[in-house]
């Protein structure tokens, strides 16, 4: 098998590649989604189920990691896949985001981000040694950098003042994890929020600390999508080719199609899972609202030729009694056809983008997922 790290590009269309990115627990075809898998499961599944459904990679979070049940303990049980029972690949986020998102009352300093927890409000210090440390004792494939996530709306000089903190922390972290130590990647956090110069520097920053992958942050955060597509399409070819470029947090069919059509090749987000558990539901002809009456009595299965157990076993009016009764076997149902979906999605898109005919395939799916309701 190929070194941990190795990125090798297949059949490209435009900007559109394919590629294999070997782990240390597999390859990876990309481009791929990402299930997340916040607090070492991915919600109401196994990893069996995960395997089944197509999922190669899943991502974890080293800020709920840490906090319960701790690294430390993770560490003590063998590291996060054999605690998990998942032997396939593992993405660490690092915590800049999560930090910002659910923490309480946050102090941001040279050093690191102070916080209080979301669980029990005692305070922590997330320096970029500390969160390394934190993944490498869960022991995860690909690791990420603390970053600081510029909140939507902040102003050139915040932006600006927080690109150079992030890029001072990028090069802490970097320090602290030498390139490919212990088969663990490390991948850069771009940020700039929506100056497309500062985007630029960031990018320009990171590529001379040399990780093994570079991330686009900082998107998804209450823009609207021309304002996210304007900086996806102009920071993308900014990033090294002939690495791995993860687009953070995205996330619906829309919005994947575009990043891969902006040379993305990976992507996580929690829509699937938690769209499943309000009854959401994603097909190949656009979304599905099972709780919704004209379901009462429809003894069809929610999309036939769907190879995922819920399909293959349970009609629609099932699956809307479970969601309206709020039994558990729902979130388990909808999960696991969701995430069938997404992983159906990616596929086709692999296969669209070797064989020339990705924007057909755009076109097509766009048609089911149109803007008002991507
Ligand atoms: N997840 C979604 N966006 C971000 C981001 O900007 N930084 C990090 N660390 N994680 C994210
Ligand atoms: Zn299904």
């Amino acid at each position: 098998m190929n070194l941990p790290g190795t990125f090798t590009l297949g059949p490209g269309d435009g900007s559109a590649r394919t590629g294999r990115l070997t782990t240390a627990h597999g390859e990876i075809e990309t481009p791929v989604f990402m299930p997340v898998g916040t607090q070492g499961t991915v919600k109401s599944l196994c990893p069996d189920d995960l395997r089944t459904i197509g999922a190669r990679i899943i991502l974890g979070n080293t800020y709920h990691l840490y906090l319960r049940p701790g690294d430390e303990l993770v560490a003590k049980m063998g590291g996060l896949h054999r605690f998990m029972a998942w032997d396939g690949p593992i993405l660490t986020d690092s915590g800049g985001f999560q930090v910002f998102s659910l923490s309480g009352l946050r102090r941001i300093t040279e050093e690191g981000v102070t916080f209080s927890s979301h669980i029990d409000g005692s305070k922590h210090l997330f320096s970029p040694e500390k969160v390394i440390s934190i993944e490498r004792n869960l022991g995860s494939d690909i690791m990420m950098v603390l970053d600081e996530c510029v909140p939507y709306g902040a102003d050139r000089a915040y932006t600006e003042k927080s690109l150079g903190l992030t890029t001072r922390w990028a090069t802490r972290c970097r320090a602290a994890h030498a390139p490919l130590d212990r088969g663990q990647l490390l991948f850069g956090i771009v940020q700039g929020g929506f100056f497309k110069d500062l985007r630029a520097e960031s990018a320009r920053q990171l590529i001379d600390l040399a990780f093994e992958g570079y991330a686009l942050g900082g998107l998804s955060v209450g823009e609207s999508r021309a304002e996210m597509y304007d900086i996806l399409y102009d920071a993308t070819p900014l990033l090294p080719a002939d690495k791995p470029r993860y687009l953070m947090g995205v996330g619906a069919p829309r919005d994947l199609l575009a990043g891969m059509a902006a040379g993305i090749d990976m992507f996580d987000c929690v829509l699937p899972t938690r769209n499943a558990r309000n009854g959401t539901l994603f097909t190949f002809q656009g979304k599905v609202n099972i709780k919704r009456a004209e379901y009462r009595e429809d003894d069809s299965p929610l999309e036939a030729d769907c190879p995922c157990y819920a399909c293959r076993t349970f009609s629609k009016a099932y699956l809307r009694h479970l969601y309206v009764a709020r039994e558990l076997l729902s979130y388990r149902l909808n999960t696991l056809h969701n995430l069938t979906f997404f992983s159906r999605f990616m596929a086709q898109a692999r296969q669209a983008i070797r064989e020339g005919r990705f924007e057909a395939f755009r076109t097509a799916m766009e048609a089911a997922y149109p803007e008002t309701d991507a």
